[in-house]
This record gives C-alpha cells, sequence and structure tokens, in this order.
C-alpha cells in the first residue's frame, strides 16, 4: 500500500470505527521531552485526521505518554490505567501508552500481562509509525506493539503542535551516553544522537515567522550536541548560529552536564543577550565519594569552579540545580556536603528528588541501600536549607525591573498575569490578557522563595 492509500485506509478506519468526529486525549508524564513528544503526537494525530479534546470523557483515543525516571512516575501510570479500565466498560474506547515506560521490557511486559484494556504500545522512536499502528488496530483489533528504535534523528520530519504561540521547544538531539550509575534514560531512549544544525536552524526559522519569541532547547546533555559529518561543529556554535536569527528574542536550553559545559559556552552568557542568564546545572549531590559512586565525572570543585567563572563573566546569572538525597550509602556526612554546597553556591531554584532505585541500573544493585525515613528527613533538611536561600535571592530583585514574557492568567487571580523572566522567575503582576505572548518591563515589588511580584512599566 502506498501511503496516500494508507491515508485513505486509516481515515476510513477511523470514520468506520471512531465517527466522523473522532477525538484523542493525551496525558503527559515527566519531563520537557516528554511534553515536546506529546506535542509531536498531536501533531502527527491532527493530519490522520483526529481532533484534540481536553476532556478525557469526550476522547475516543486516549493516550499515555508515560515517563519511568522514578518509581513513583511509574505507579502514577499504572493508577490512571486502573481508572481507564472502566471507562474502557462503558463505551468504545481505544487505549494507547507510549513514552519511556514502554521503552522497558519489565514495564512493557507488566502492562501487557495485567491491563488488557491497553490497545495500542509505542516507543518513544515510533511517534511517525503513530498511524501506521491505529491502522493496524483498528482493522484488526489486535493490540499493536512496536518499540523498535526506527526512527533517525538525520531524518526527523515530524512537526509538532506547540501549545504556545511565542514559547517552543526544539529537540537538537536525542538519547544519553553517561550512564549515570542511578538513571535508567540511556536504557529508555538509547545512545546520543544529534540533529544536523541546518534541520535546527530551519525549525528555529519557521517558528520565528510564526511569530515564536523564545525557544528552549531540548536534550538530555546537550553540551554534547554534535552532529555527524559537521567537523568540530558544536552546541556552542549552534547557540551563536541561533542567536543570528531576527526575531528570535530567547535561547534556553536543558539540560547540561557539569562535566561537558565548556568555557566557550560560559563565555557565550556574557556574549550574547538573546542568551537567558539561567543555568541549570544538575549537581546531584555535594560529596565527592557520592559524586564518584553515581559515575558523574566531575568533583564538587570542578563544579565549583565552573560556578565562579560563571559569575565572574554574568554576575546576576540565575542558578538553578537537581539533587538526590539518599544515593546508595550515603552517609550523614556526605549529605552534609551537600548541605554545604547549597549554601555556597545559593542556587535561585532546584529540583529535589528522594533516591528512587531503578531496576537494571547499577545503584539499583548496592546492597546497602538507604532508609526511606533517612531519605525523607534529609530531603525536608534540603528544603530547610534551600527555601529560605531562595527567598533571599528573590528579595534581592526587588527594586529591579526585570522584562517578562508573559505566558498567562495567573492561576489565582484572574486580573493578574504571569510570566517569565530572563533568569525564568516566575513573575505576577496586574495587566490585560493582550500581554500574553509579549515581553514587558515589570518592576519588582515584592517576593517569596518561588516567585516574584510587581508593577507593569509603561515605557
Ligand atoms: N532517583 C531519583 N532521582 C533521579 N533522577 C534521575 N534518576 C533518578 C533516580 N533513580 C533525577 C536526577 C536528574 C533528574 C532529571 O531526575 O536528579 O537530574
Ligand atoms: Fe541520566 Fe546522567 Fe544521562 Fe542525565 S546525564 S540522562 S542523569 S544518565
Amino acid at each position: 500500500m502506498n501511503y496516500i492509500d494508507q491515508e485513505d485506509a486509516l481515515n476510513y478506519a477511523i470514520k468506520e470505527k471512531l465517527g466522523s468526529n473522532a477525538k484523542y486525549h493525551i496525558m503527559t508524564y515527566g519531563c520537557q521531552m516528554n511534553e515536546h513528544d506529546s506535542e509531536k503526537i498531536s501533531w502527527v494525530l491532527d493530519q490522520a485526521g483526529l481532533q484534540a479534546t481536553d476532556q478525557i470523557d469526550e476522547a475516543d483515543l486516549i493516550l499515555l505518554n508515560t515517563c519511568s525516571i522514578r518509581h513513583s512516575a511509574e505507579n502514577k501510570v499504572y493508577g490512571k490505567l486502573g481508572e481507564l479500565k472502566a471507562k474502557k466498560r462503558e463505551r468504545n474506547l481505544i487505549i494507547a501508552v507510549c513514552g519511556c515506560m514502554m521503552q522497558r521490557k519489565e514495564s512493557r511486559e507488566l502492562v501487557l500481562e495485567k491491563f488488557k484494556q491497553v490497545d495500542i504500545i509505542f516507543g518513544t522512536n515510533n511517534i511517525h509509525k503513530l498511524p501506521d499502528l491505529l491502522l493496524q488496530h483498528l482493522e484488526t483489533g489486535d493490540r499493536i506493539v512496536n518499540i523498535e528504535h526506527s526512527f533517525q534523528a538525520t531524518d526527523d520530519q515530524l512537526w509538532a503542535n506547540r501549545y504556545f504561540s511565542y514559547k517552543s521547544f526544539v529537540n537538537i538531539m536525542y538519547g544519553c551516553n553517561n550512564f549515570c550509575s542511578y538513571c535508567i534514560v540511556p536504557f529508555t531512549r538509547g545512545r546520543e544522537v544529534s540533529r544536523p544544525s541546518k534541520d535546527i536552524l530551519e525549525e528555529v526559522q519557521t517558528l520565528v515567522d510564526s511569530g515564536v519569541l523564545e525557544i528552549t532547547l531540548l536534550g538530555q546533555n546537550v553540551n554534547s550536541y554534535r552532529p555527524g559529518l559537521e567537523g568540530d561543529y558544536n552546541f556552542t556554535r549552534l547557540i551563536y548560529d541561533l542567536a543570528e536569527i531576527q526575531g528570535l528574542e530567547r535561547i534556553r536550553f536543558m539540560t547540561s552536564h557539569p562535566k561537558d559545559i565548556s568555557d566557550e559556552l560560559l563565555k557565550a552568557f556574557k556574549d550574547l543577550d538573546k542568551l537567558c542568564n539561567f543555568l541549570h546545572l544538575p549537581i546531584q549531590a555535594g560529596s565527592n565519594r557520592v559524586l564518584e559512586k553515581m559515575n558523574r565525572k566531575y568533583t564538587r570543585e570542578d563544579y565549583l569552579r565552573k560556578i565562579y567563572r560563571l559569575r565572574d563573566l554574568v554576575p546576576d546569572i540565575a542558578l538553578c540545580t537537581d539533587i538526590m538525597v539518599g544515593f546508595p550509602e550515603e552517609s550523614e556526612e556526605d549529605f552534609q556536603d551537600t548541605l554545604d554546597l547549597v549554601r555556597e553556591v545559593e542556587y535561585d531554584a532546584a529540583f529535589t528528588f528522594l533516591y528512587s532505585p531503578r531496576e537494571g541500573t547499577k545503584a539499583a544493585r548496592n546492597p546497602n541501600q538507604v532508609s526511606q525515613e533517612i531519605k525523607k528527613d534529609r530531603f525536608d533538611r534540603l528544603l530547610d536549607t534551600m527555601y529560605p536561600i531562595f527567598e533571599k535571592k528573590n528579595k534581592a530583585l526587588i527594586g529591579k525591573t526585570l522584562d517578562v514574557l508573559v505566558e498567562g492568567e495567573s492561576k489565582h487571580n484572574g486580573r493578574m498575569l504571569s510570566g517569565r523572566s530572563d533568569g525564568f522567575k516566575l513573575v505576577h503582576f496586574e495587566g490585560e490578557k493582550d500581554l500574553i505572548g509579549k515581553i514587558v518591563p515589570v518592576k519588582i515589588q515584592e517576593a517569596n522563595s518561588f516567585n516574584l511580584g510587581g508593577e507593569r512599566i509603561h515605557d
């Protein structure tokens, strides 16, 4: 069957089995990579003639885009699949599960075995195959499973339905080669593959032409971006090339690995106005003993050197990190090293986690696991140490005027808008809805640990 015949067959099968207004609903778990994958899935399904709905009860096709970074993320998915079983009994419903969990054999087999209501399973590299899998399911009624790695970063032709008209995620690379000893990602997302720079630059140009002001470059480890066949072209050169695009106002990226962040990239923060003054640089732990066991390949001293270098270049850079407590064998002394580091760096924000053993990783095989009780106690003490620091950093901005990209109405108060500063601070201020999607100056008047409040300045 050629592509057109297949498209006709799919339209026909959708109409016949699901009706002429077939709708889909996507539930996304996990990181920005997954959020962006869901935007791609949405685009693929629109092409296949379905319509998106945010109402789960209206949907004929429900997709769960899953995450497996921690055990709790997987549990949420199992809970949701249990709930969907009842819905499927009530009506004609197709349930598809995709994302990182489906790349893991153990989770996939458990879903296949325990959740018979699941009709389609596909992996992180098979989004483009979804129409084909849907057609197979509609025609045969069989359960369809497709997780093979058939997609190449070099032939990325998938567009995405961006949820926002003014800011977008853009993938620059997929996968990870690092094998941090706690992490499941190299097993679920495979080895690193970088997209050709030409494709990325074209994609960003198209987005900017359609009104996008801010892009966030996505990769598990953006600093090791190395497109094949492009000589010594690297991440910093990509940033400089992107900064040339007229009309693009802000460039962000995530996530960086401290061992790979180069001096030339640090300099780019100073050189390029468009590169936002915000760096998310996960430290994970403050003890060299733990960092070594984590296979992070840097010491706390290496990390701090990079932070000081960056602060020399850009004194007002906002810093964010990821920290994990309760890694196997982490002693009270090791944990104190983490608290010391946090006090020394004075982060602006942080993502904090309890270590969660992931089957198949080296750390999960370590017999000296830390008890849940100790993990929780350390977690609380970490937050008690960090929150006053966040507050102090935010209060230091009172009286300053920050450029804010307005993202929407505040959840708590309809007259208030909220947006992000260059340093990724959440800022609330009073204003009209027509400011959404614009960058406006806001004078900061109040602050707590997590956000800022201010007044719009009229220029
Ligand atoms: N347990 C707890 N946190 C984890 N992370 C990754 N793997 C685990 C795990 N097994 C955290 C790390 C990483 C972030 C995305 O999730 O801090 O930077
Ligand atoms: Fe996981 Fe480490 Fe790769 Fe990040 S760099 S995705 S923590 S293995």
